[in-house]
């Protein structure tokens, strides 16, 4: 996708543009962002998929004034006649390929940031009350008609001992009724409501959005993953090559000790060894980009990958006649020569055209990237196919 490059999904702006001036910034109403558009899922195949046990599902309705919300799986649903009811399926990307390319057209930002793709279901006046996100969205129309309502306000103040985040005093600023390929693009914290008008169908388009606090520890795990690893006491947490750090492999000793008549007394000298260890260890980008890497890859809870029939060596199969395609599930992220596939690591060879495979999420065998492939990456794919996290699509 090339920044610059006007998109209709974006009413016209570059992503460049877009990313400059709305992204985190402020809300983009965008008429007609997919003209025509029709999603891979009707409204029959979701009340389908909220049947499943692996689809992480919420059904939201109001009893009497009173919301009420209870997690799926649902073997039945409300009738879609009954008014006033939502239900909500998450990662729905990671069910349904339709939804995967969907949610690939705004890898405009990293996918280390793009989430999933969530669609509710509502009936006539159905929704989840006004509420707000702590991540960026794009509301996606797939079906129906919805209003939304939204505000700027800055009282985030939410009702107390309810199921789900209700705002107290929602103040509506601006009203817009969405049909279908109509989009809206709120940053967090934006207030909003969406109440479905007839039967309804919306897509979001969500984002991740770790708290510090989680990156921060995330680090510090990878950080005692990688002590432990070095000194061969655990194969650490990811069972990767441990990452950059020291060999803290010395006992903690202390001749001189004098004898003490306040045994159970922690010894200072214990307190500063156990202080000055923690001190070496060193905290930079190669120990944050390996947490990053390996998590941000970890499949989500949703994935599922079949095992390939039949093996394939590519090394002595290559080229083929056809394209290498990652499973709608795979998750890849590389920094410089380490390429992170479903929570694991890959060291590639300088300059590997795999990172091709990352950034297009295709590689062709006989195009450009994949005639350059070593055997040691062919072996890689080979082991990746076996697995199921890459698919082989023959020419047509
Ligand atoms: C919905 O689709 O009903 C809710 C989406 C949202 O408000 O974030
Ligand atoms: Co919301």
């Amino acid at each position: 996708m090339k920044p610059d490059t006007p998109l209709e999904l974006l009413g016209g702006l570059s992503p460049a543009a877009f990313m400059k001036k709305h992204w985190q910034r402020k809300p983009l109403l965008v008429r007609q962002a997919i003209p025509g558009f029709r999603p891979s899922l009707s409204i029959a195949d979701v009340r389908e998929l909220v049947r499943r046990d692996e689809v992480e599902s919420r059904l939201i309705w109001q009893d009497g004034g009173e919301w009420k919300m209870k997690p799926g799986p649902f073997a039945r649903l409300p009738a879609m006649r009954r008014s006033g009811w939502t239900v909500l399926a998450q990662s729905t990307d990671a069910h349904d390929d339709g939804m995967a390319e969907l949610l690939h057209r705004f890898r405009f930002v990293p996918d280390a940031r793009l989430d999933d793709a969530m669609v509710s279901v509502a009936s006539d006046g159905g929704g989840v009350g006004p509420h707000f996100d702590s991540y960026d969205v794009f509301l996606l129309q797939a079906h129906g008609r919805r209003r939304w309502r939204i505000s700027a306000q800055r009282d985030l103040a939410l009702e107390e001992g309810l199921p789900l985040k209700i705002l107290k005093h929602f103040r509506p600023e601006q009203e817009y009724v969405l049909e279908p390929g109509d989009m809206l693009y709120l940053p967090p914290h934006v207030a909003h409501d969406g109440i479905a008008e007839g039967d309804c169908m919306t897509i979001s388009i969500g984002f991740r959005a770790p708290t510090l606090a989680t990156l921060a520890r995330g680090v510090l795990e990878t950080a005692g993953d990688q002590l432990m690893a070095r000194i061969g006491e655990d194969a650490g947490l990811y069972g990767a090559r441990p990452a950059p750090g020291p060999k803290l492999d010395k006992r903690y000793g202390d001749r001189g000790l004098k004898a003490t008549s306040h045994p159970a007394r922690l010894p200072d000298e214990l307190v500063r060894a156990a202080l000055e260890a923690a001190q070496r260890v060193k905290f930079d980008e190669a120990l944050a980009s390996r947490f990053l890497g390996q998590w941000l890859t970890e499949p989500s809870p949703a994935a599922w990958f079949e095992p390939a029939s039949g093996e394939l060596d590519l090394v002595r199969a290559w080229p083929l006649d056809g394209a290498l395609v990652p499973d709608r599930c795979t998750r890849l992220i590389y920094r410089g020569s380490d390429l992170y596939i479903n929570g694991e690591l890959a060291e590639l060879p300088a300059g590997s055209a795999l990172r091709a495979l990352a950034d297009d999420r295709r590689l062709d065998c006989r195009g450009r990237h994949g005639r350059r492939l070593e055997p040691d990456e062919l072996d890689m794919l080979s082991d990746w196919l076996a697995q199921g996290w890459l698919h082989f699509v023959p020419d047509a």
